[in-house]
């Protein structure tokens, strides 16, 4: 466990899930409307405590209620707060995050009103007490000299350094850190074309430094002093749910396992990992708990129409009856309407694939395989209970 400073922003993101991303002028309604504190360094200190480690947060906050809603936020997250700037003047930093269902992609509008970290306000921060200090490249006017007494004070702690935007001077300040994050917008910005081209650059502005660049879903190239360029391809996800924040769990992933003395090339591999795993899961929380893969009821092969195959389902009230009808698949709920009990309460469900209905076993009501109606029996009318489901190409059904 590490004692890890964050220097950076925290804000508040509003995230709108829309089914795919608006075209100009179109009108298009939300899924999901959700407020959480979020921010490069804040999501980056987030998961770095779930890691184990010990994050302590350097950022302004504002005086308004959703600066109140942050800070209690940043407690949950587990990260100290004891070095924020407080401001009377000025709102809480906010972004407008659309979330794009189709792809999992985000776009972001971001709104500032709140005067940037002061240069006096760090340099009271006991810095020599941290394994490792991370700064955002941001706030250039002041940073330059953040850095400089950083380092009057640490003996062999590490500085990191993320590059996300292009920012005035922000080239003289790249060499003071021992490890470079780039992000392919900043390369674009600056007239890159890939990331090799923009770290043969920087290798020469920074050559002791450690260099990585992340491309989405290209993948990481780095390098370390002195060595050649390097390529870590993207983890293949099973699918991408929400990508917000994806960067910042990579570098925590990569701060991580550098301070676990791994080598540059095993760090950027266990970040793209974590990263992956972050993808498949909406927002930070929980992001160690391992993504429970989905199991299939049962596979169309085991059915057939003469027979009601019955199985359980734990996120269901009851069991699930499925059978063959014609070329499809019906999936109904276990459960008669007549008594509420199941269908196979007495005995088994019979079935009649001629006149294509199933008998509840307990008083003999007949229910149509096609839409679950009861044609006979004293729940006449009634209907069971449709299950939607889906079935993928090897024939699982699942619930939908
Ligand atoms: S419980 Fe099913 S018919 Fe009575």
């Amino acid at each position: 466990m590490a004692k890890i400073l964050g220097v950076g922003n925290a804000v508040l993101d509003l995230i709108l899930t829309v089914p795919c991303y608006p075209k100009e002028d179109e009108e298009l309604r939300i899924i999901n409307k959700n407020y959480r504190s979020g921010g490069n360094v804040n999501n980056f200190l987030y998961v770095l405590s779930q890691l184990g480690h010990k994050s302590s947060i350097v950022t302004t906050i504002a005086n308004d209620s959703s600066a109140k809603q942050i800070m209690a936020e940043l407690d949950t997250r587990n990260i100290n707060t004891s070095n924020v700037q407080r401001f009377i003047q000025g709102q809480t930093p906010t972004s407008y995050i659309m979330l794009s269902e189709e792809t999992g992609s985000r776009t972001i509008t971001h709104f500032r009103d709140l005067p940037e970290l002061s240069f006096e306000h760090f340099a009271k921060i006991a810095v020599e007490e941290y394994d490792w200090i991370h700064f955002e490249a941001r706030n250039t006017k002041n940073l330059q000299g953040m850095i400089n007494i950083a380092k009057t004070f640490l003996t062999a702690q590490p500085i990191s350094l993320e590059v996300e935007k292009n920012r005035a001077e922000i080239e003289e300040i790249i060499p003071l850190a021992s490890l470079v994050i780039f992000s392919h917008h900043y390369a674009k910005q600056t007239g890159y074309k890939n990331a090799v081209e923009l770290l043969k650059k920087m290798r020469s502005i920074a050559p002791q430094s450690k260099l990585v660049c992340t491309w989405g879903v290209q993948g990481a190239w780095y390098c370390e002093a002195n060595e050649e360029i390097k390529h870590q391809p993207t983890e293949k996800t099973p699918n991408t749910i929400d990508t917000l924040g994806a960067g910042d769990t990579f570098n925590a992933g990569l701060i991580n396992a550098l301070i676990q003395k791994k080598t540059l090339a095993e760090a950027i591999a266990s970040a793209s990992k974590l990263a992956a795993l972050k993808c498949q899961k909406t927002g930070l929380d929980n992001l160690l708990t391992k993504v429970i893969e989905k199991q299939p009821l049962a596979n169309t092969e085991q059915l057939t129409n003469s027979k009601a195959t019955i199985v359980p389902c734990s996120d269901l009230s009851h069991s699930v009856i499925l059978i063959k009808y014609d070329t499809e698949i019906k999936a109904y709920l276990n459960n008669c309407p007549h008594q509420d009990v199941p269908l196979n309460e007495a005995y088994k469900i019979d079935v009649n694939p001629f006149e294509k209905t199933l008998k509840c076993s307990v008083h003999d009501a007949f229910f149509k395989i096609d839409d679950g109606n009861c044609i006979e029996g004293p729940c006449i009318n009634e209907e069971l209970k449709t299950v939607a489901i889906d079935i993928d190409d090897d024939g699982n059904i699942f619930l939908a």
